[in-house]
């Protein structure tokens, strides 16, 4: 039986009021000149870190991969994929981090492998019916001969989830062809994964953020999906045959009894999964957290960044857990991007389809300024991915030759997919690739990364880094671990809220400058204008 812990004033564990820093290691620096970022790449880059005064980092997937979809293909889970570093020098970085302070979250990927690890490369040698193939999912087509898929499921990237091997059974890929599904029924599956958050605990990471944590159990009957309804549209949760599944719990549940074996570690649950469902993987004996995509999807309006940031305080208090907030991950269009362009516009649309004239870069850049006041207010962890400090936009204007994205070959070149979020990180105002490294990076960086660039911004007291910084410092100073929010009412157009004992957040969401309370102004996203807080602009006062 999981009870509800008691609800305290004060948030005692690190990764509850955290500030996260997500590097995506192939895009953040490279050390090696080979144009990918990697782990002496990211040591180079550690004051970076620590200047920005973040908490943890989270990285993402560094194993032996063949990088078809950027990584979370995993050929080997005990290994670093050469391009990236080694595992010594992991433990290297580990150790130096922990010395300014900072953790670290490194990334599993349990519901796939990569189709070069041994146990598939072993699974499609065996002939079918053979003992190595159960630890897949590898069935017999439907149809005389077995032409059909065993199911009409679709693969996340586009096109069939099933693909047919050379002796005629399907194998099942939720997300690449590169991607065969792991089947969680065969307790082998179970233990090795297991001993694979052992191999990592061992090393000193201090938690794992669990990619596609919703999807490890599958309805082994292989029921068709008849309805278009998409799992998180649906009013109500519905039963999906291979998402969100009651099994996933037991196996969450396995894992924690092996972190709880170790010392002040956690895990963070990827689960897109129905708001009424979520709070299940945070039982007292599950994930520690989980990622809430509310606001990340949330359209820049006052009422619904209200509705949001009350209904997931709520949820997450109600079983006793914290919250978590994020605005860009790997996945998605960078939300400076997103708040420039008009609130009916589809974002991950209108990457590939436009208007692209339709976007006001400078409107997104001020309204993300005023969105990193937001979240860094917050209580619970927020997740800040790397080159949002710097302001960052999406670069949707990538030529079609180097998109790398399976999304761009899986839908038939209808669907760009998410490289615009992944272009690497301008350290420098010049040089062959901003500072990044010695060469030409993996992917070609626009020239306004010269001035965006963290050299640009260093020492520059109204640069976005040096916003980031501030708030994070005001955060650590006066209210991170302070759990209490109240919202106050200023107006329809006007988020306000109270934190901790004496700060006060307003963020003008509306068209027209307003008068502001009194207070001592802490920080502001931009210069108030004759005392007045400008249309998307958001202040901390004291007092
Ligand atoms: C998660 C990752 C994404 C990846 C997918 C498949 O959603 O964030 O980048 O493509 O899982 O592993």
């Amino acid at each position: 039986m999981s009870t509800t812990p008691a609800i305290t004033e004060q948030m005692t564990e690190w990764w509850q009021h955290g500030v996260v820093y997500q590097v995506y290691i192939r895009s953040f620096a490279d050390g090696n000149g080979d144009g990918q970022g990697d782990l002496a790449g990211l040591r180079s880059r550690l004051d970076h870190l620590a200047s920005l005064g973040v908490d943890a980092v989270w990285i993402n997937p560094w194993y032996v991969s063949p990088l078809k979809d950027g990584g979370y293909d995993v050929a080997d889970y005990r290994n670093i994929d050469p391009r990236f570093g080694s595992v010594e020098e992991a433990e290297q970085f580990i150790a130096e981090a922990h010395e300014r302070g900072i953790r670290v979250i490194a990334d599993l990927v349990p519901n796939h492998t990569s189709s070069d690890h041994v146990w598939f490369q072993e699974a499609i040698a065996a002939p079918p019916g053979s003992p190595a193939r159960d630890r897949y999912v590898i069935r017999p087509g439907k149809g005389p001969d077995g032409a059909e898929p065993p199911s009409n499921w679709e693969a996340v990237f586009g096109g069939p989830a099933w693909e047919r091997l050379p002796d005629g059974e399907w194998y099942l890929h939720i997300f690449d062809t590169s991607q065969p599904d792991l089947n969680w029924e065969h307790p082998e599956v179970r233990a090795e994964f297991e001993s694979i958050f052992r191999f990592w605990l061992d090393r000193g990471i201090d938690g794992f953020r669990v990619d596609v944590a919703h999807g490890m159990i599958k309805d082994l009957t292989f029921p068709d999906i008849d309805s278009k309804t998409e799992l998180l549209e649906s009013e109500h949760p519905i039963d999906h045959p291979h998402w969100d599944r009651d099994g996933v719990h037991e196996i969450n549940r396995a894992w924690r009894a092996v972190l709880n074996e170790y010392e002040n570690r956690m895990m963070v649950a990827e689960a897109w999964v129905h708001a009424e469902r979520l709070p299940l993987y945070l039982r007292e004996d599950e994930y520690h957290q989980s990622f809430n995509f509310d606001l990340l999807e949330a359209k820049w309006t006052a009422d619904s960044f209200r509705r949001i940031i009350s209904r997931s305080l709520d949820a997450a208090e109600a079983v006793g857990a914290t919250s978590t907030w994020v605005l860009s991950n790997h996945d998605v269009v960078r939300h400076a991007t997103r708040y420039g362009l008009p609130l009916d516009v589809k974002w991950r649309k209108w990457v590939t389809d436009g208007p692209h004239d339709a976007l006001d870069e400078a409107l997104g850049s001020r309204r993300a300024r005023a969105a990193a006041l937001i979240t860094l207010a917050l209580p619970g962890s927020t997740y800040v991915y790397q080159g949002e400090e710097l302001g960052l936009h999406e670069v949707w204007e990538l030529p079609d030759e180097v998109l790398d994205d399976p999304t761009w070959e899986r839908s038939g070149h209808t669907e760009r997919g998410r490289d615009g979020c992944r272009v690497p990180i301008p350290w420098e105002t010049d040089g062959p690739s901003f500072g990044f490294g010695t060469t030409a990076p993996w992917l070609p960086q626009p020239d306004t990364f010269g001035p965006n660039s963290a050299a640009a911004q260093a020492g520059d007291p109204d640069s976005m880094l040096s916003l980031y910084q501030a708030a994070i410092a005001l955060r650590k100073g006066r209210f991170a671990a302070d759990r209490r929010l109240a919202m106050l009412d200023l107006g329809a157009d006007v988020l306000a809220f109270t934190r901790g004992d004496d700060v006060t957040v307003i963020v003008n969401m509306g068209s027209e400058p307003i008068e502001l309370p009194e207070g001592r102004l802490l920080l502001s996203s931009i210069p108030l204008e004759g005392g007045m807080l400008p249309s998307d602009a958001a202040v901390w006062l004291a007092g």
